[in-house]
């Protein structure tokens, strides 16, 4: 066990600063006054964090938090923005193909209550979110999937679109002619939007939306629209929501991992980073050829965040402030 790891875990099992009481030489437990302690700050409210850089949406997230709006309204808009953005290849319109040039969307959405819904390998919508949004509202199921997903959409007055755009269209027939599978380290070319926010109340929710994978295996699925892996919240503990290579990410069941981790005392950085390291520490990894990252919110509204590689970010809202931050990483080389 690395040095940094056993002095955190060596703190969460008793093995660390015992507070309050000291053993005397001959092992009688004597009380001592436990030192005062500065009352925590309260964070700030309403808090809204994103994976990568996506100021717009996050800004239009906490802004509709700020005036009022309802948290899932308030995701569900800052989703939006991105996924109608056929700029970004990650999501919604203007995502990357699979294999056959089709593009698949998966997407979740969870509230405070413990209620969620999810879409996945759902074609032709561009608002993946919503739709997530509406199977937890309006149907008693928590995922749909493909045509049936679609035909919810359309049914719910969403419009059938083609998501493959002129740009998106033209790689995947470059990568066509490489006839090479590589699933990039997602750098550069980053995915999943996942957005946690916290509103007035201290309440917590979370969404993610995706386009998966560029170039994946027709059928394929990742973690986003899988609750627990791409996307977890506890309103007693915190949130978190992963971006990267799914499969790495659905093996760990790392949301409910970071989530879990807080549970037991961590702060979001430490879970995040735990997670993290319960992939690099796989036997047999696979880490040296994949990104994965994470963000988490605590009940105090504590955030962390941290990935594998180089390049990933996280955009924060808070106090009218809206930042994005690079995020620490695992493989310094
Ligand atoms: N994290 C998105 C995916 O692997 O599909």
């Amino acid at each position: 066990m690395k040095r940094r790891n056993f002095i955190k875990n060596a703190s969460l099992t008793g093995v660390g600063i015992a507070v309050g009481s000291t053993l005397s030489s001959c092992g009688e437990i004597k009380s001592e006054e436990p030192k005062p302690t500065a009352a925590p700050e309260k964070a700030s409210l309403p808090i809204v964090i994103a994976t990568w850089d996506v100021k717009r949406a996050v800004a239009t997230a906490g802004e509709a938090l700020q005036n009022g709006e309802g948290i899932l309204s308030a995701l569900e808009k800052g989703c939006n923005i991105e996924e109608e953005d056929e700029s970004n290849q990650t999501v919604g319109k203007g995502g990357r193909p699979d294999r056959d040039g089709n593009v698949t969307l998966d997407a979740s959405i969870m509230d405070k209550h413990g209620n969620c819904g999810s879409v996945v390998y759902m074609q032709n919508i561009t608002h993946a979110i919503s739709v997530a949004k509406k199977v937890m509202e309006d149907t008693p199921h928590v995922m749909l999937a493909g045509k049936g997903a679609e035909q919810f959409a359309v049914e719910s007055g969403m419009k059938r679109e083609n998501l493959l755009t002129e740009k998106s269209k033209k790689e995947w027939e470059k990568w066509l002619e490489e006839k090479e599978y590589k699933p990039i380290i997602n750098i550069e070319n980053h995915d999943t939007i996942g957005m946690l926010a916290m509103d007035e109340n201290g309440d917590i929710s979370g969404a993610c939306t995706t386009s998966g994978l560029a170039y994946k295996m027709a059928g394929r699925v990742g973690d986003s629209p899988i609750i627990g892996s791409g996307l977890f919240v506890d309103n007693e503990i915190g949130a978190a929501v992963a971006t990267g290579m799914g499969e790495e990410v659905v093996k760990t069941v790392g949301s409910f991992l970071v989530v879990e981790l807080m549970r037991q005392g961590k702060t979001p950085q430490e879970a995040c980073e735990e997670a993290i390291m319960r992939i690099i520490d796989k036997p047999n990894s696979n880490y040296k050829n994949v990104q994965v990252a994470y963000i988490a919110i605590n009940k105090k509204g504590e955030t962390g965040y941290y990935s594998i590689h180089e390049g990933f970010s996280m955009t924060k809202f808070q106090n009218n402030e809206n930042v994005n931050i690079k995020s620490d990483f695992y493989n310094k080389k």
